[in-house]
């Protein structure tokens, strides 16, 4: 089988990792692109990641470029181009830098990567992941936004963590719009298949979902200069794989609904298939009034901020 080509458009912190990553987990050779005020950070990441290939011998190779017509005939492109939050910021006070940034990114993806599977890590991630099929035109199965996995992985560490358990044995699910009222569901997890509301107190769940809703917020207090990025990319990773290699895994993410969970139109959290076919499918999982009703009010923010978003 071809190597599959990754475009990364952002060479940042998050994008200084999906290389690193992409070449450890031979997913194939990465060209970073950034603006050309960034060309010696994206050379230089470039170059100091192939000089650590030959410790420990990756056959993955990344090309640090400014110039779009290298992005051409990628399989996949990870969008992390954009301005991460500092303290006291919301994700939609980015909207609208990040927005402006997108129509450039997305305007350039249309003529040099058509035929690409698209993920989006850029804030506010449900109405950046919005315009960006908007703008591309693109099939919404080709476009996807990476908030569900990270967020999901935090949730989990913080259960494994109250537990004193491997993280490996916890599975769970947040679902909803990259924001504050995003929507860990309890009842979807569990530790070693044993439900979490059997194994913690509700005031120390109840801690643990604020902690999983501010998690992106606590790493921007901590850090001051920026936002998480060992996570996001691992997150994004996951994703690319799962399309690479055909693994039709189900992961949450942004995906464009068509009617499921009674909306329309709007890119939001929910658990999906990904494989060759991009997103493959959409899960429809039951829920409880309770839990339709958190669903709802985080619809109600996504809503909100794709709403205001003028293309
Ligand atoms: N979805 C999530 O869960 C999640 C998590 C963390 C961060 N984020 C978001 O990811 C984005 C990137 O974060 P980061 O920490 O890597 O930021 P960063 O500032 O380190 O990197 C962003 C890069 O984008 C580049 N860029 C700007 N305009 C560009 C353009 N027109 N074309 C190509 N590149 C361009 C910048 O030069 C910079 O190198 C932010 O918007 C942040 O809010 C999302």
């Amino acid at each position: 089988m071809a190597k599959a080509k990754i475009g990364l458009i952002g060479g940042g912190q998050i994008g200084g990792n999906l290389a690193l990553l992409s070449v450890q987990k031979g997913l194939g050779d990465v060209v970073l692109y950034d603006i050309p005020a960034a060309e010696g950070m994206v050379k230089g990441k470039a170059l100091d990641i192939n000089q650590l290939s030959a410790v420990d011998g990756y056959d993955c190779r990344v090309t640090g470029t400014t110039d779009w017509k290298d992005v051409a005939g990628s399989d996949v492109v990870i969008i992390t181009a954009g301005v991460p939050r500092k303290p006291g910021m919301s994700r939609e006070d980015l909207l609208d830098i990040n927005l402006k940034i997108m129509r450039d990114v997305a305007g350039n993806l249309k003529q040099h990567a058509p035929n690409a599977f698209v993920i989006n890590i850029a804030n506010p991630l449900d109405a950046m992941v919005f315009a960006l099929q908007k703008i591309t035109g693109f099939k919404p199965s080709q476009v996807v936004g990476m908030a569900g996995v990270l967020d999901t992985s935090r949730f989990k560490c913080f259960v494994a963590e109250a537990l004193n358990v491997s993280i490996r044995d916890v599975e769970a699910l947040v679902l909803g719009g990259h924001g504050d009222d995003m929507v860990p569901l309890l009842r979807y997890t569990t530790v070693g298949g044993v439900p979490i509301t059997e194994l913690l107190p509700k005031e120390k769940l109840d801690a643990i979902v604020k902690r999983t809703r501010e998690g992106g917020a606590e790493l921007v207090g901590l850090y001051k200069t920026g936002s998480a990025y060992f996570g996001p990319a691992a997150s994004a990773i996951a994703m690319a794989e799962s399309y690479i290699f055909d693994r039709k895994r189900i992961l949450p993410a942004a995906a464009h609904l068509d009617g499921q969970y009674g909306i329309n139109g709007y890119f939001m959290g929910v658990p999906c298939q990904i494989g060759k076919g991009g997103v493959e499918k959409i899960f429809e999982i039951k829920l409880d009034e309770a839990e339709k009703a958190e669903l709802q009010k985080s619809f109600t923010s996504v809503k909100k901020t794709v709403d205001s978003v003028k293309l």
